[in-house]
């Protein structure tokens, strides 16, 4: 037998457009712990200002114990799908913690926020219907509502971004509709925009919808104590529906989860597709994600070190002539306008010693590259100060300065 050569030939194609479109994508390998500076290999040590380590949790050492006993408690793996029997005293006790933290009555544990996401809307849609969603959602968001689109027939619409007037409008239309839901990010990743959440709840009341909220970048990220976006506003336990991510803030190993009603969490253990076809949570990494959460229960200064060094580093950078987005999250986009010259600029940050990933058309609006800056609590001000004199100088070399 021979492989298929056609099929391997046609990939090796598509790789060489994307090579000479110049939008293809490099891996970069860390040899070291995620941290504020990490060893990248063939570079040796970088700072980096792209990673969503908010917190600086992926190296907290009651993190790291915590992975290391569940480890020796539980071994590697669940061997199974939860309702089989992947499922261990450490979800639960996560799943609680969890659920305490974002201010629900439940939560369910998913190996990815990509999985929660992907299994919620069809899970709770049915035909009859209408979802509709920001157009900034997250790909997850997106494509859980194309499946359950599919899946159950219900229907779908998708309003302007932060567009509020827009989304009255959309669910004016749908007044027909059996059911109505609202998907929003709690902070939209490519801006750190933040979700209109009093505003959004107030429509979901007025047109009986349900508001469904993912706070990737908000768990251990926004409020006072890091408990997401609802906190930040002063509304923790009136959203309906909260997914978030294990992969950030929390320590940034991987997994996410689904808040909500503990009815919810039962239908999710009933009908959600990847609770019931794939592997769970492995037990080291549900452990190292209770560890993550019980620390920012007991360390709020962390979070609160996280938003002084985001403050910090908009200002800097605003004096030193560069336009960062205005926001108040450690998401810190500079925008540099063409493609080329933010991956230009991406290039020339890592040869000297700043990893940081530039970001073009079409992730983001013709005209609106950016280099997305990403902050975290653990970053001193002369790894700021290194970096807001780093980029200025690389801005003026790519003449991008305005
Ligand atoms: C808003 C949002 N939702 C979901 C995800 C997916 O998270 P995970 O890596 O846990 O699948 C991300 C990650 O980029 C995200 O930014």
């Amino acid at each position: 037998m021979t492989l298929n050569a056609g099929f391997r030939a046609d990939l090796e194609a598509q790789v060489a457009k994307l090579k000479a479109d110049r939008v293809y994508k490099t891996l970069n390998h860390l040899d070291s712990p995620q941290a504020a500076r990490a060893t990248m290999e063939g570079r040796g040590e970088v700072l980096i200002l792209s990673s969503n380590n908010y917190l600086g949790l992926c190296t907290e050492p009651s993190v790291i114990r915590a992975g290391k006993e569940a480890l020796d408690r539980y071994g590697a793996g669940t061997g199974s799908v939860r309702f089989i029997c992947g499922t261990f005293t450490i979800h639960r006790e996560l799943e609680s913690a969890l659920a305490r933290l974002v201010g629900a009555d439940a939560s369910m544990s998913y190996v990815s926020a990509w999985n929660a996401n992907e299994g919620l809307t069809a899970t709770v849609a049915e035909e009859g219907d209408f979802v509709v969603s920001d157009a900034l959602n997250h790909a997850s968001i997106i494509d859980s509502m194309r499946l359950a689109k599919s899946i159950t027939k219900c229907t779908t619409a998708v309003y302007k971004h932060g567009d509020l007037d827009d989304l009255v409008e959309k669910l004016r239309g749908a007044k027909g509709a059996k059911r109505r839901l609202i998907w929003t990010d709690g902070v939209f990743s490519m801006e750190g925009a933040i979700a209109k959440l009093p505003q959004l709840l107030q429509i979901a009341r007025d047109h009986d919808a349900v508001l469904i909220v993912d706070d990737s970048h908000a768990t251990g990220v926004l409020g006072a104590t890091g408990r997401g976006t609802a906190e930040h506003y002063g509304v923790i336990g009136d959203v309906d529906v909260i997914t978030s991510t294990l992969g950030k803030a929390l320590g940034g190993a991987a997994g996410g989860f689904t808040a909500g009603p503990a009815a919810l969490c039962d239908m999710l253990t009933q009908r959600s597709r990847p609770q019931l076809f794939s592997n769970a949570l492995p037990p080291t990494v549900a452990a190292s994600a209770l560890a993550a959460v019980r620390f920012i229960g007991n360390h709020p200064e962390r979070v609160q070190a996280l938003r002084a060094n985001a403050a910090w580093f908009r200002s800097a950078l605003k004096e030193a002539g560069l336009k960062p987005m205005e926001g108040e999250t450690p998401i810190v986009p500079i925008i540099i306008g063409e493609t080329a010259d933010a991956i230009r600029m991406s290039e020339l940050l890592l040869d000297a010693g700043i990893f940081v990933t530039g970001f073009g058309f079409a992730v983001v609006p013709q005209g609106a590259a950016r280099l997305r800056c990403q902050v975290s609590a653990t970053h001193t001000r002369d790894d700021l100060d290194f970096a807001v004199r780093t980029i200025r100088a690389v801005a003026a070399r790519v003449g991008v300065t305005r």
